[in-house]
């Protein structure tokens, strides 16, 4: 057994346990105003899958990810990163993350982003400058490594932000739509990243709305709706002869609006 597994007996559960987990957002003003955002999700993701999380705006996809993170407490429920409580340092160690809308200084460039993350991890100089290398070749970014961020595309920012999730060489990878803003190509790219990660033996989970990409790279995908799992599976399991991921989503999304209607 590796030492791994003896630090985290509960591993065998998998990279990712989520039971009833609920998030119910307090809006400020003092009126005792709620927004329920997780309505009890129970899911559970194997090491080494890319689960694709689906959604339509406000189902909840953001909410998970930061509960997963630890940003956002559980208003009841559990998480758990390969065996670890969402938030601790053992499961942060083994995370790496895109945001929605990252945020970077301005005036780093590139290549010292990579060196403050890998600083923040505690990564000797040698292998942070060894890891930045590479993870900007990986991300196509060496060119523009020693220019400032302020002078980075909308793409490019992305980009740098991918190589950044990575700088701790984690277990779980999560993405929040990893892919806007980026061009063909470039989702090209973000695609064969995504999978060589996991020929890597990494873990994936992203959020996405580009459905046609989401079938090309995911082996699972999790739908929510309005807070709530519809389904977590392979969805060639639910798909009718000749019905896209797209078409499906909608099926699904629409019958589960139908249902609440009624
Ligand atoms: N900080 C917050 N305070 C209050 N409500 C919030 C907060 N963050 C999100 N919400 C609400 O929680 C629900 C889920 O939002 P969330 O951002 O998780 O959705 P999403 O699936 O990521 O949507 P999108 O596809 O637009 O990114 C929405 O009703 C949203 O308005
Ligand atoms: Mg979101």
């Amino acid at each position: 057994m590796s030492k791994r597994a003896d630090a985290a007996p509960t591993a065998a559960l998998g990279a990712l346990l989520v039971e009833a987990l609920r998030v119910t957002y307090r809006l400020p003003g003092g009126r005792g105003g709620t927004v329920p955002a997780l309505r009890g999700i129970s899911l559970t993701l194997p090491p080494n899958r890319i689960l694709g999380l689906l959604g339509p705006n406000g189902a909840g996809k953001t909410t998970l990810i930061q509960t997963l993170l630890g940003f956002v407490k559980p208003s009841a429920g559990t998480v758990q990163i390969f065996g670890a409580a969402a938030g601790s340092r053992a499961a942060r160690a083994r995370l790496g993350y895109l945001p929605e809308l990252p945020l970077f200084y301005p005036y780093l460039t590139g290549r010292e982003l990579l060196d403050f993350n890998g600083r923040l991890f505690g990564l000797a100089p040698r292998v942070r400058r060894a890891r930045a290398a590479d993870l900007l070749e990986r991300v196509g970014l060496t060119p523009a490594a020693d220019r400032r961020l302020a002078a980075y595309s909308r793409g490019m920012l992305q980009r740098i932000g991918l190589a950044q999730a990575l700088i701790n060489n984690p277990d779980l990878v999560i993405l929040d739509e990893p892919t806007s803003g980026l061009d063909p190509l470039g989702r090209l790219e973000v695609r064969r990243l995504i999978s060589d990660l996991k020929t890597d033996g990494k873990t994936i989970l992203f959020s996405s709305h580009e459905l046609s990409e989401v079938e090309l790279v995911c082996d699972q995908v999790a739908i929510l709706s309005a807070g709530r799992l519809l389904r977590h599976g392979n969805p060639t399991d639910w798909q009718q002869p000749g019905e896209s991921l797209e078409q499906l989503f909608v099926r699904e999304i629409q019958a589960d609006r139908a249902g609440n209607a009624a």
